[in-house]
């Protein structure tokens, strides 16, 4: 039972270590170093590399391959936070109970290590050893259109430049602002292993739904108002964003049964309890 949470500090331990070792054997200079090594360990919770250490142990895909992608994804949600915390977005002065980068560095250096990590996550994916060079283009690929223009970055402009303030709408920002990198972690598990891609894509996009509106759930209930962007519960109310994650949920719960239907019953369980996670988490 629980076997996600069990073993997330593991999994937090050894993605550190590798983007640890990564960022040391990188040609820079220390105020770079810094201010990356800032952006990258104050904290985070790791979901998104423990999602693809996880499910591609179910799947059998060996570390080795799986540990460059898992970086990759950190680095581009990294990189989203930067950006998301300066002043011309949301102006935030406190992320993870600390300074923002800004703040401590300077916007300066905050719109700059943004940048750097948005282009190394591509840069890790592609100088993995263990990767075959088509499994490195593929993936490369499929992490910069989710974490650039066609994901994060359109996804936060439909956040603070809203047409509408619909359920319709805010799924779209959801879809884009948050939802791609899921997907991302759950589709390079199914690539690596040549195995349910397509649901395994899916199940990552609800994933995300979830886990942004559980977020906005979770502001909410701190008090916190979102002035910037558009804010699930401000739309909908609490109830009504409720039910969306119940709706997402089931549908989540028929990919799994029938992953599990087709005798992948390990998978299945794994799957769940990453999406229980998400959608059950308070912090
Ligand atoms: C925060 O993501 C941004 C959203 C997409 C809601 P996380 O809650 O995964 O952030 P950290 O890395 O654990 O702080
Ligand atoms: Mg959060």
């Amino acid at each position: 039972m629980f076997v996600f949470s069990k073993k997330l500090e593991g999994y937090r331990e050894e993605i550190e270590n590798f983007m640890r070792g990564y960022l040391e054997s990188l040609d820079i200079g220390d105020d770079l170093k810094e201010t990356i090594s800032y952006a990258v360990f104050s904290g985070g919770k790791r979901f998104r590399p423990a999602i693809i250490l996880h499910i591609g142990a179910s799947l059998q895909v060996p570390r080795n391959k799986l540990l460059w992608p898992a970086a990759g994804v950190e680095f581009i949600h990294s990189y989203s936070l930067v950006h998301d915390d300066l002043p011309a977005l949301d102006n935030d002065a406190e992320r993870r109970g600390k300074p923002t980068l800004h703040v401590k560095f300077g916007e300066d250096m905050a719109v700059l290590a943004g940048d750097a990590l948005a282009l190394l996550a591509p840069q890790i994916v592609l100088e993995s050893h263990f990767l075959t060079e088509k499994e490195k283009v593929r993936i490369a690929l499929e992490l910069t259109r989710r974490g650039g223009a066609e994901g994060i970055v359109e996804g936060q402009i439909a956040d603070i430049r809203p047409k509408e303030r619909t359920k319709e709408w805010v799924e779209y920002v959801f879809s884009k602002k948050t939802a791609p990198l899921f997907e991302f972690c759950m589709w390079v598990c199914g690539y690596l292993a040549g195995k349910f891609e397509a649901e395994l894509l899916r199940f990552g996009k609800l994933l995300g739904l979830a886990f942004q509106a559980r977020d906005d759930l979770l502001d909410a209930a701190e008090g916190k108002v979102d002035t910037t962007g558009i804010s699930v519960v401000d739309v909908l109310g609490k109830d009504e964003t409720e039910r969306l994650i119940n709706n997402w949920d089931k549908e989540a719960n028929k990919i799994a049964e029938r992953i599990e239907k087709a005798g992948m019953e390990r998978l299945s369980r794994d799957l769940m309890e990453v999406f229980n996670f998400a959608v059950h988490r308070n912090v």
